[in-house]
């Protein structure tokens, strides 16, 4: 039954035909997306990546061999075809296809493959387990918004190459098969076989790879390029992800930030056709904390924190008064027209602000009338209540949250909180693109586990000038170290990191002092980035630069719930290829070809 393709290419896709064509002869391919029988004419959906277009098979008109073949046709069989375009007959014309006012009278039909039978329908809005989606990714990049989210990936790879070639920058690769970067997550390794014992690291990013060519001479360096992080996976982090990477020599903050945010502009611009206002607005890290309990805000809408803490530290609740008076923060959230929600949705916000971490969420109702409902206005005086109903902006209508705690479970809870609230009572609008920068973090913070201090991005991250004079004393005095701030950047989007940089320290002796203050060893930092620290001994100029997330960006773009969805071959939460079954066991000969043994786990292999 089947046959080969012959002299059947394709004059046009499917979705390109246009009444234009109505008269012409051409000659089709693609896959059968639906088959009716209708009284004996046949009509079938040939479908390919630009589109359907009906054809019609009606014995009365077509050869009786194109008949008797396409009664055979099952959905998703790969079909070759000869017709005629015509105009549909009036009432039988399809609004809801591009191509709904024409349709193939066919002559000639080659069955060139069978399909078995789907395990999920190819169309968009399938209700199917992500497993099972990417188990058959073939067909699932058949629906047409899984073909939209690669083509307008491919699309983003075009206008950054477009844009940073346009301003100089030159793609050099870097390798895969390297040694360990710090940028915090494990690293994946792969034994050498020929150094028995000894492993490569896949890259976390290019980070020293990019610094060492700006040594080089290269002045400004780009590359789409995958990076490896083993790290816990989340609906916006995957073990292996794209970075649009960049680095320039003879810099400061504000040229990578210019080019960066004429980088989004132009990407914005020729995808979407979307105009992005620049310059793109600027927070400290600080107030971001302050205002939004995150690094990464989301600006598309208010439900700003505030501090009651002084309030706090007079009343007679106890739990407010205790962190208040133990260096804790109390802040609030005023829902504006909250008041509305019922006792089991506040109770609902309290589980999602428990589940963060949270001891409780004190609340206050503040009813149409002006009377208030709360569990804690007991513990307060009239003057006090009034006091915090003030500093919050409370109105009738609204519905006043707070919670108290250490600040960095005050800022969690209520960053998160504030986000949930807002998907919640719908308050982001639709289209909207909130660009934010966050500048001056901290250099470094302390890790309480390991006990020391930490990077806050990477340790190759300059220090702000005015601290540079104070590494000596910082080395001796943590808190002092702790007040210094970076060179470093971050771009959110809608409440998303899709960016990060800094400017980076190019002397050898400042390095030197950073490892110092993050507790590692000359030996360690020798051992460690000893080929860095090397080059930068050899006339390295000043650069830096900075990191696009790819994936997220396209993710957003396209509006997708998970960075899965805009990419071809993701692995699931649990860091699986559903359809290559990677990771899995490899023969014992392997193994000891690389002279490694493994434990297998009881009840496998
Ligand atoms: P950073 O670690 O911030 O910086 O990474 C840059 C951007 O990459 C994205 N990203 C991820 N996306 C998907 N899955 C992940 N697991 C993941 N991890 C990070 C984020 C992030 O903003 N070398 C530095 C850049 C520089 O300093 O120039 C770096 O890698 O969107
Ligand atoms: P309790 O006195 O424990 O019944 O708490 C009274 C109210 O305070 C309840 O609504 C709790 O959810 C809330 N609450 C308890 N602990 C905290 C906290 N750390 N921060 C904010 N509210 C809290």
């Amino acid at each position: 039954m089947l046959e080969n393709l012959g002299e059947f290419k394709r004059d046009f896709y499917c979705g390109d035909l246009t009444e234009a064509n109505i008269g012409e002869e051409v000659r089709l391919v693609g896959w059968a997306d639906s088959v009716r029988d209708h009284g004996g004419v046949i009509f079938i959906n040939l479908r390919d990546r630009e589109g359907i277009v009906q054809i019609v098979i009606d014995p009365s008109k077509s050869p009786k061999e194109a008949y008797e073949k396409a009664k055979k046709v099952r959905s998703e069989y790969v079909l070759a075809v000869r017709g005629r375009v015509n105009k549909r007959p009036e009432g039988t014309e399809n609004p809801k296809l591009k191509t709904g006012n024409i349709e193939v009278e066919v002559d000639q039909l080659k069955i060139l493959n069978t399909c078995d039978i789907l395990p999920f329908p190819i169309e968009d809005g399938i209700q199917v387990s992500e497993e099972v989606r990417l188990k058959y990714r073939f067909l699932d990049i058949r629906r047409p918004s899984m073909f939209q989210n690669l083509l307008i990936r491919h699309e983003v790879y075009q206008a950054t190459r477009e844009f940073l070639v346009g301003n100089g920058f030159m793609e050099v690769e870097t390798p895969m098969l390297t040694k360990s970067t710090p940028e915090g997550a494990r690293d994946f390794l792969v034994p050498s076989r020929l150094e028995k014992g000894k492993f490569y690291a896949l890259p976390q990013s290019p980070q020293l790879f990019k610094q060492i060519l700006m040594v080089a001479g290269i002045d400004r360096y780009f590359q789409i390029v995958k990076c490896f992080r083993d790290e816990d996976l989340r609906k916006d982090r995957q073990p292996e992800f794209t970075q649009i990477d960049f680095e320039m020599s003879f810099v400061d903050e504000e040229d990578v930030m210019a080019i960066t945010e004429g980088l989004v502009q132009h990407i914005f611009k020729k995808v979407l056709g979307i105009d992005i206002k620049l310059p793109i607005k600027r927070i400290t890290y600080q107030e971001a904390m302050e205002k939004y309990g995150t690094d990464k805000p989301d600006l598309r809408f208010g439900l700003e924190l505030k501090d009651i803490t002084d309030i706090a530290k007079e009343v007679d609740f106890k739990v407010f008064r205790t962190v208040a008076e133990e260096g804790g923060l109390v802040k609030g959230i005023n829902i504006k027209g909250g008041a509305k929600l019922s006792r089991k949705e506040i109770d609902e916000l309290t589980e999602f602000a428990q589940k963060l971490g949270a001891k409780g969420m004190a609340w206050i109702k503040i009813n149409e009338d002006g009377s208030l409902n709360s569990p804690i206005v007991k513990f307060f005086t009239d003057e006090q209540i009034n006091k915090l109903i003030e500093r919050m902006e409370g109105e009738k209508g609204d519905l006043l949250v707070f919670i108290a705690d250490k600040p960095e479970i005050t800022y969690k809870v209520l960053g998160h909180l504030r986000n949930h609230i807002a998907q919640k009572m719908g308050l982001i609008p639709e289209g909207k693109w909130e660009f934010v920068w966050v500048v001056d973090f901290p250099l470094l913070e302390w890790d309480e586990e390991e006990n020391r201090l930490v990077a806050l991005h990477h340790p190759f991250t300059s220090p702000k000038e005015e601290d540079i004079q104070k590494l000596d004393e910082a080395i001796e005095n943590k808190d002092i170290a702790l007040q210094f701030k970076s060179r470093a950047y971050d771009l959110v989007l809608n409440g998303e990191e899709i960016a990060g940089g800094s400017i980076r320290i190019h002397r050898p002796d400042i390095q030197k002092k950073i490892f110092q203050l993050i507790g590692i060893t000359d030996e360690e930092a020798e051992e460690r980035f000893g080929f860095l620290i090397n080059a930068l001994k050899y006339g390295a100029p000043p650069h830096g630069g900075l990191a696009f997330g790819l994936d997220r960006l396209v993710a957003l773009m396209r509006g997708t719930e998970s960075i899965r969805e805009v990419i071809a071959f993701p692995k699931t939460q649990k860091g699986i290829c559903p359809l290559t079954e990677a990771p899995d066991f490899v023969d014992k000969s392997q193994l000891e070809e690389l002279g490694i043994e493994v434990e297998i786990p009881e009840n496998e292999g």
